[in-house]
């Protein structure tokens, strides 16, 4: 919902925490420097700690010393710990929420309430701010993922928010749609019009998401044992990255438009079941390996890990888009950790000519190809065929790369982070690039059916070295169609 207010309170619960040391506190900061920040803005932190303003702001000093990517402006630094205020909230403790009601000034600012927090404390965080008094019709709440692990436990979630958000408050953030490139997705299909025409069935043979982590567990085993891949990234960034690229052209750049164009793809996804898991879905677990040189140790062997848990590390999938445009387009979905490098990407395979007029020297003229390159080194590729230069030697093709690269088209130009965009859009209060509650849903409610079918079979999952592209059974699965993956 968009207002004439331009100043926020942007109050952060849990501020104290990792994600808003690491990421919320730098990115307020490149707003600041970008001079993005209303004058009027302020930025409130929320913790359980006893704290005096002058340890907060050091605290958020020394988070931006260590956590900011580039050396900082210090003068930047000073204007934004101006706008930092400390309150102490038990989260359970519905009074104590009195202390922001105190602070924050509704008629000057909007209050845009940011749930950096673990989604059990949602509950906590709408009760208290409701029986503070403190939302009314311009309040907002930005909920971190993950909203549920499963379709009951996102519905209880969405449930919870609900009785005192309405929807068109609720800003969920997948920071993946808060990614540059993810966001030039849309301009890549829809200010194009040479991908107007080329983009379904007719021309297109099948389509890659490859979302490859070079990172293990990181300390996480706690909280990653419980998810697994398929929960901590397919269910959400990757079936993202699926719906931007698979939907129909919305009518406007709209938050609605864009979310109902996306629910569509949702809902035209295949259910994988036990009677088709086998062949569509492979479920991976690393063992010990090396990464660029050094041994690192398995899943198993992580710190703080279970000997015998048989949770998935990598996941890779076959979708099949029951519509239109995309009748029999295989969708290609992997995402690992540990894999050999990180790199995330889309690959449009485009289909065989339907002639081959250099069959002389040419038996079968290779496909062409868009990589478009999501992170690191992002840009977009094209794979052609060209003449090599020459006379007297008859036509000989080559396949040549006409290659984008975001960083020299755009020199000079500052790349925002993830959070840097979602923090601004939720304080201007623009929806677009956060996930609607019927989108959380109907994705979990597939991946619930692909989880149960797993359960089901009671497969364990397959090992791959550290370092590799993950289980052999990944390539059987394209292998299976004639395919392979890009790698
Ligand atoms: C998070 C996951 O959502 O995304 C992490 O919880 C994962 O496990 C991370 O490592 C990957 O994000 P990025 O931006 O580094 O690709």
């Amino acid at each position: 919902m968009s207002n004439s207010k331009k100043a926020c309170d942007f109050t952060i619960f849990g501020v104290l925490g990792d994600l808003s040391r690491r990421k919320l506190i730098p990115s307020l900061y490149q707003l600041e420097k970008a001079g993005l920040l209303d004058a009027d803005t302020r930025i409130i932190g929320v913790a359980r700690h006893e704290l005096s303003q002058e340890d907060f702001v050091a605290k958020m000093r020394e988070s931006l010393e260590k956590f900011s990517k580039k050396e900082i402006d210090q003068k930047v630094v000073e204007r934004l710990l101006l706008r930092l205020h400390y309150i102490l909230i038990n989260l359970d403790v519905p009074d104590e929420y009195n202390r922001l009601a105190e602070v924050v000034d509704q008629d000057k600012r909007v209050l845009v309430n940011y749930f950096s927090v673990a989604p059990f404390l949602f509950d906590d965080i709408c009760v208290g701010l409701d029986h503070a008094g403190i939302v009314t019709a311009e309040t907002r709440a930005v909920l971190e993922k993950p909203i549920g692990s499963d379709l009951a436990s996102s519905q209880e979630i969405n449930d919870t928010v609900a009785n005192v958000f309405t929807e068109s408050q609720v800003y969920r953030i997948d920071h993946y749609l808060g990614k540059e490139t993810v966001m030039n997705l849309l301009a890549l299909r829809f200010a194009n019009s040479i991908f107007t025409t080329n983009w379904d069935h007719n021309t297109i043979d099948h389509v890659q998401i490859t979302v490859a982590e070079e990172i293990g567990i990181e300390g996480r085993f706690g909280y990653f044992d419980k998810s697994g891949q398929t929960r901590d990234m397919l269910q959400n960034h990757l079936m993202q990255i699926l719906t931007l690229v698979a939907m129909e052209p919305p009518v406007d750049m709209d938050g609605e438009s864009i979310r109902n164009e996306k629910l569509k793809v949702l809902k035209a996804l295949r259910p994988i079941t036990i009677d088709t898991v086998d062949e569509k879905t492979v479920r991976g677990q690393y063992s010990a390996g090396y990464m660029k040189g050094q041994a690192v140790p398995g899943y198993l062997e992580e710190e703080g890990g279970n000997p015998h848990s048989t949770t998935e590390s990598f996941v890779a999938l076959r979708v099949d888009i029951d519509n239109w445009r995309w009748a029999d387009v295989p969708f290609y979905l992997r995402t690992g950790k540990r894999l050999t490098t990180k790199r995330s990407e889309v690959v449009i395979y485009f289909k065989h000519l339907p002639h081959n007029i250099f069959k002389s020297s040419y038996k079968k003229i290779p496909r062409n190809k868009l990589v478009i390159r999501l992170q690191p080194n992002e840009g977009v590729e094209i794979e052609m065929m060209n003449k090599v230069p020459g006379i007297g030697k008859g036509i000989k093709l080559q396949k040549t790369l006409l290659d984008l690269s975001f960083s020299d088209a755009f020199h000079g130009e500052h790349v925002a982070n993830a959070y840097e965009r979602l923090i601004l859009e939720a304080m201007m209060g623009n929806q677009s690039l956060f996930i609607r509650r019927d989108e959380v849903e109907r994705s979990w409610e597939w991946i619930d059916s692909i989880q149960n079918a797993w359960k089901q079979s009671n497969e364990p999952p397959k090992k791959y070295p550290a370092g590799s592209w993950g289980p052999v059974a990944s390539v059987a699965l394209l292998a299976r169609d004639g395919r392979e993956w890009e790698e």
